[in-house]
């Protein structure tokens, strides 16, 4: 049975029926018609190519299509696409937490593989309030966050999100209360001061023996701010939360997997927390899956609890299709100069993004890795800066204030330049 007759039929329906990442039905934003993807590229139903700035959302890291993830996809939809974790075990997982135990901080040895981020966020939250309750310690309940982060849709994630910053605002009265402190605000390559940890310093003085953990993306906070913040910010907060006994939890989701130019942003400190989680470009962007890794202290202590059980399942945990993508995600990076690119990316968007630091609407532009931002002083017309970026032929899509980029590591040194020189036309013609 053939639903749709054209093209536009199946648009119109869209229109009208399926909601969007945080859309309006009633007034939803202008989408694109993709049909298909190759290496960094989008394609447009009207044949048109697209330079995807975005990596779908951090994730394809390899590009599209990448011959060595599809060959391990078709294998494993071949042997095997799923099959339930509960009660069994199959090698496609046993291989991924192999290497992500390798390649994450040395003390990370269990791992939990959940289906999206936000619900690896869910399960570390989970992991740091069960060590805390079987140990009899049910009064901590609470998690203390800075301001300015981002960690997912669901409810809790939300609760430690920034609580002020529009997304899940509505919801404010229904999410669990916890404890925020102030945003970290020495920049990446700023000279250190300790004044900078003042407030949240605070918060753990007062707090300390009803906070399960301290929960925070290391040195990116992404969605909720795109604020690159200093090393040492983690290394006086590692000893902060030990002398306070409050467990750590890093939430490497955007950040894992290269992105800051180090394979994990924990690295840019040499810092080790307690709980650490990935997503995102775990599968290279192939398919949902995602982390949450623990050290022996944490995992023993729930497992010589009074319920040595972790209560969490989902459905597709595990899910083997998933984990043969990651691991030839995995390999493809570790065994490439994944660091030059890096660089090379972070030194050309450098290069082509700084001038705009100079225009009257820009309030600051920054670099990090393979990540550019350029944050305005007002707040981006979506739907009018997304048609201007598709004419000019780069797929870019801001948020607020941000005009932010994290494209492929694929990408040539000309497809760099096509994005900076979009984003440098967009912002010229924006008046202040
Ligand atoms: C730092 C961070 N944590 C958690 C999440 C939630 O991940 P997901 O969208 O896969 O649920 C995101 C998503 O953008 C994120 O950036």
């Amino acid at each position: 049975m053939v639903l749709f007759n054209s093209p536009e039929q199946w648009q119109a329906f869209d229109k009208t029926h399926i909601w969007h990442p945080y859309t309006s039905l009633r007034d939803p934003l202008p989408t694109y018609p993709i049909v298909r993807t190759e290496g960094v590229y989008l394609e447009l139903a009207n044949g048109n190519r697209l330079v995807d700035a975005m990596s779908s959302w951090w994730s394809a890291i390899h590009g599209y299509n990448h011959p060595a993830l599809v060959d391990a996809a078709a294998k494993q939809l071949n042997t095997m696409p799923h099959v339930m974790f509960g009660g069994i075990a199959h090698e496609p997982a046993a291989e991924l937490c192999a290497r992500l135990i390798d390649i994450t901080p040395a003390s990370l040895d269990y791992v939990f593989l959940a289906d999206s981020g936000s619900i690896a966020v869910e399960v570390a939250m989970k992991m740091a309030l069960q060590y805390w309750f079987s140990q009899g310690e049910t009064q901590r309940r609470f998690f203390l966050s800075p301001r300015g982060g981002y960690h997912g849709d669901t409810l809790d994630a939300m609760s430690v999100s920034d609580p002020e910053n529009g997304l899940h605002h509505m919801f404010a009265s229904v999410l669990p209360k916890q404890l925020f402190a102030d945003k970290p605000s020495i920049a990446f390559d700023e000279p250190w001061q300790d004044e900078a940890l003042n407030s949240i310093k605070q918060q753990l003085a007062t707090h300390s023996d009803q906070i399960a953990a301290v929960i925070l993306e290391p040195i990116v906070q992404g969605v909720g701010a795109m604020n690159f913040y200093h090393p040492t910010y983690l290394q006086k907060l590692r000893h902060l939360c030990d002398e306070n006994s409050v467990l750590l939890i890093f939430d490497e989701i955007a950040t894992g997997f290269g992105r800051t130019g180090k394979l994990f942003a924990a690295e840019h400190s040499n810092v080790e927390p307690d709980i650490m989680c990935v997503g995102k470009a775990l599968t290279g962007g192939m398919m949902t899956l995602a982390a949450t890794l623990t050290n022996h202290q944490v995992a023993d202590t729930i497992s010589n609890g009074p319920i040595p059980n972790f209560m969490h399942g989902p459905t597709f945990m595990g899910n083997p299709l998933a984990c043969a993508c990651a691991n030839a995600s995995i390999e493809l990076l570790i065994n490439q100069d994944w660091q030059s690119e890096a660089n090379r990316i972070e030194n050309k968007l450098r290069l082509g993004l700084s001038p705009l630091s100079d225009h009257d609407a820009v309030k600051a532009v920054r670099t990090l890795g393979a990540i550019g931002v350029v944050e305005m002083r007002h707040s981006v017309d979506v739907a009018k800066a997304q048609a201007f970026f598709v004419d000019k032929g780069v797929w870019i899509r801001p948020f607020g204030t941000l005009i932010y980029v994290m494209p492929p590591y694929i990408i040539s040194d000309d497809q760099l330049n096509q994005i900076s020189d979009a984003i440098s036309r967009y912002v010229l013609q924006t008046t202040c």
